[in-house]
């Protein structure tokens, strides 16, 4: 509760017309403002950055008996050095990437709408115009942060000149996958992911969005929850364990909230936590390994295999023997007890995160009860086998008078860039009746 006020208070400040400036949670407008209403058409192109792989889509949206989303996709891997090198690098391999996926589709000719996701917190100055605030998970290619990355990538693409983009929707994967699993139900007003990075979505009242003008209708507001706490004010609550992660981390400093809940760090947390037992001699007789003494060892995804209800033990043990540890019965019951408390922390700040959103929408609406839909997606929700059952229950302790129905997203959040370029592209009088003053190009 706690949590959840202290994040309703950020909330506001990050809305403000003067607050936002130096506000840890962003609150940032997508200037999307409408959710699908099923009548979408066309033939979209999608490119989806924001992990370690990169993908490529090309949607159609026919209507045959009923709406049907044909999808093809590629996916392209980003190396490692990639992700720490130049930006030119990377929007060059992004558009060589695109190059390929529209010869192996036969649509080199076509100048085709495309949605971009790109997963990281950016200032939207119009649809198709999206300053980098910062990277994040363990990205940091030079020269993007301040920059245009729509325009990062359309320049690339014409450097190489063998083909060409039409219009362009950029939109921050929380939005993606809010409107990809609108598509499905349109009473999906919220997007959360919980991956490699955490972040959440949902349709705010225009009034309260004193950064852009016009009072009337919604508008969709990517929190950027993940930079929860930037300003301090999460410091009672984080562990030494945390502090450790984020003094190693490539962006000390920033994303507090995301580094004690998300895929990219919890692995690591466990990680520092067994250690310190074991210097305590309460794990492994006080007995170490190399690995465990190596800094991204202990893998996320070992956590949900050790919590696995049947077979955690036994994975927790092979797990150890694979780090070159010597262990008891007693040691493996540990590590699971410590994957358990990590990954239900994580759980729980989420359930705050989301209450908080839930409770602000039904506020917003003046309901005693509110029912909605949450979309959701990310490996850490997904595949950890008891994450979503603890963070649905703690959402229900803090907002009782919330009926969330969680839809995990089903093609990820490149269809529903898709869905946005076609709101966009299709509804020309939604978008320019709502957008006075605030240059949107459809
Ligand atoms: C980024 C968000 C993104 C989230 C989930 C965070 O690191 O700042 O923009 O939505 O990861 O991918």
């Amino acid at each position: 509760q706690e949590v959840s006020a202290r994040l309703k208070r950020d909330f506001s400040r990050g809305l403000g017309k003067h607050s936002h400036h130096k506000a840890p949670v962003k609150m940032l407008p997508t200037f999307v403002r409408a959710t699908p209403d099923g009548t979408e058409k066309g033939d979209f192109l999608a490119l989806d950055l924001g992990g370690t792989n990169f993908r490529v889509l090309h949607v159609r949206v026919v209507e045959e008996q009923q709406k049907v989303l044909k999808m093809d996709s590629q996916i392209c891997a980003i190396p490692q050095d990639m992700m720490l090198g130049t930006g030119e690098q990377l929007f060059d391999h992004i558009a060589a990437c695109l190059s390929d996926f529209l010869v192996s589709q036969d649509l080199k000719g076509q100048t085709l709408p495309l949605g971009f996701t790109f997963s990281f917190p950016c200032e939207q100055k119009e649809i198709d115009k999206s300053i980098l605030i910062r990277w994040t998970k363990g990205f940091n290619c030079s020269g993007v942060e301040g920059k245009d990355v729509v325009k990062l990538l359309k320049e690339a693409i014409h450097r190489r000149g063998d083909y060409d983009i039409g219009s362009v929707a950029m939109v921050n994967d929380t939005v993606g996958t809010m409107m990809s699993c609108g598509y499905r139900d349109q009473s999906c007003e919220i997007g959360m992911i919980i991956g490699t990075g955490t972040n959440a979505c949902y349709m705010e009242e225009m009034k309260n969005v004193k950064r852009v003008e016009g009072e009337d209708g919604r508008m969709c507001i990517n929190t950027e929850w993940g930079g929860f706490g930037d300003d301090g004010s999460l410091k009672d609550i984080q562990t030494e364990f945390d502090r450790v992660v984020d003094k190693m981390s490539i962006n000390t400093g920033v994303h507090t909230f995301e580094k004690m809940i998300s895929g990219m760090y919890l692995g690591e947390i466990v990680r520092l936590v067994l250690v310190k037992l074991t210097e305590d001699k309460l794990l492994f007789k006080g007995q170490s390994s190399e690995a465990l003494k190596t800094p991204g060892r202990f893998e996320t995804k070992f956590i949900s295999e050790i919590e696995e209800q049947d077979n955690g033990l036994e994975n927790a043990q092979n797990i150890l023997t694979k780090l070159g540890l010597k262990w008891e019965l007693v040691d493996s019951r540990v590590v699971r007890l410590v994957c358990d408390t990590i990954s239900s922390r994580s759980a729980r700040l989420c359930a705050a995160a989301l209450a908080t959103i839930a409770n602000r929408i039904r506020v917003n609406r003046g309901l005693d009860h509110l029912k909605t839909t949450v979309g959701v997606d990310g490996t850490v929700y997904r595949k950890h086998p008891n994450f979503s059952d603890e963070l649905k229950a703690t959402v229900r302790l803090l907002a009782p008078e919330c009926d969330i129905t969680f839809l995990v997203s089903e093609d990820g959040s490149g269809k529903g860039a898709a869905m946005v370029t076609a709101v966009a592209h299709e509804s020309p009088f939604c978008l320019c009746m709502c957008t006075r003053g605030n240059a949107i190009k459809y």
